[in-house]
């Protein structure tokens, strides 16, 4: 008999919902990954790295000329300095970046704080770690952080904030204020903050992501972490990085070498590259990406769905309490799927209580435009 170490886990529903896409031919906008290529040039490069023989391990702490691409990113997007040797790792994705960020400074009985509803990798890793989840709901309007609630729910044994903005599952983005907000309320306490930043380019309106690498006083606790997946429609690299103040960085490094000891080496050759010679690609996302908003929400305009366009990721939460309120959203996403062939999330898996009545589903944008038109055209019917 296995005691597990995380009895709660099961598959999850990104997985369940596209393995049902799949079996009813649904189109699937549930998983967030794109249904289009990275830029050919970048996937030529790895080709070309694989072929020329760089495929043995690369330095623990990432390929130099890949971390002091990202530095030089973070400078021209974001007008700080961050040491490409002593602030920049590389990991195997984002979700291995958080993983070890909570397991190198989290200890036994130490609490993390999340905002439901949340990316699910934070609490597994926290529960590994030995670590308690306190989750704290957003404000359900606009998803933004509640003070009041957040300041309830810290305590002695608080030791990390897990932020991400632009949020996933709703797009919401945190203001420079809110920053502030929270700065002040930690600032003579022992917490850590993960700052998870992985749509960090995918905002829209005009409105600058505000990160908290620009935030001298939080940064100097934060590990600011992001997902060159997201950022060049690569998912599947599973490729990211994070930036932290040195001694974080070293605490990091310590768990990163052991979990995966370096990232993968052809795909962080083919990535500096593309950034060299690329610079303009995250400047060009923003509206790369809101042109597909804006073409999706038009399209479901005449829809019974009704929605606030996402102010940033690729994802777009519909409410249908006009089209069957009886149904809650895991069956309304399973319905969906079955009947009208379009496969997308219920945003009640994004937290540990879901609020009651609540009757969002996330509907993921990143396709091109074919299938956008079919799966609008599906869910103007409904
Ligand atoms: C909020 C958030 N964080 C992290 C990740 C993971 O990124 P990666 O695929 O690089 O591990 C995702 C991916 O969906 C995400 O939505």
């Amino acid at each position: 008999m296995i005691t597990s170490k995380l009895p709660n886990v099961g598959i999850t529903i990104f997985t369940q919902m596209s393995q049902l896409a799949a079996q009813t031919g649904a189109i699937n906008l549930s998983q967030g990954f794109p249904d289009f290529d990275g830029p050919q040039s970048l996937r030529d490069a790895v080709g070309r790295h694989i072929a020329s023989g760089h495929n043995q391990y690369s330095p623990m702490t990432g390929l130099p000329a890949l971390r002091q691409q990202i530095a030089a990113k973070i400078a021209r997007s974001y007008g700080v300095n961050v040491d490409a040797d002593h602030e920049v790792t590389v990991t195997p994705g984002a979700t291995q970046a958080i993983f070890c960020a909570i397991q190198a400074v989290i200890h036994s009985g130490d609490e993390v704080i999340v905002f439901d509803p949340c990316y699910d990798s934070y609490a597994p890793a926290t529960e590994l770690a030995g670590g308690r989840c306190v989750h704290v709901h957003l404000n359900p309007d606009d998803f933004s952080i509640d003070f009041d609630q957040l300041a309830a729910a810290l305590s002695p044994r608080t030791k990390m904030i897990v932020i991400n903005t632009p949020h996933n599952p709703s797009g919401a983005l945190i203001s420079r204020d809110e920053l502030d907000q929270l700065a002040a309320l930690i600032r003579d306490r022992d917490i850590y903050l993960i700052s998870d930043e992985v749509y960090e380019h995918l905002v829209f309106d005009g409105v600058p992501h505000v990160s908290v690498l620009a935030h001298e006083e939080l940064y100097q606790r934060a590990f600011v972490i992001s997902s060159f997946g997201k950022t060049y429609h690569v998912t599947g690299w599973k490729t990211g990085y994070v930036v932290a103040p040195p001694a974080l960085t070293a605490e990091l490094r310590k768990v990163h070498q052991y979990v995966s000891f370096c990232g993968v080496t052809p795909l962080q050759y083919a990535l500096a590259d593309y950034m060299a010679e690329h610079p303009e690609h995250v400047e060009q996302l923003p509206g790369f990406y809101q042109a597909k908003r804006d073409l999706f929400c038009d399209l479901l305009a005449p829809s019974r769905f009704s929605f606030t366009r996402a102010s940033g990721t690729y994802f777009q939460l519909v409410d249908y309490s006009q089209i069957r309120p009886d149904l809650n959203d895991v069956d309304m996403a399973t319905w969906m799927t079955r009947e009208h062939g379009v496969a997308s999330i219920p945003v009640s898996v994004f937290y540990q209580n879901p609020p009651q009545g609540q009757r969002l589903i996330r509907l993921c944008f990143a396709k091109r435009e074919e299938t956008l038109r079919e799966a609008a055209a599906k869910l103007c019917v409904i």
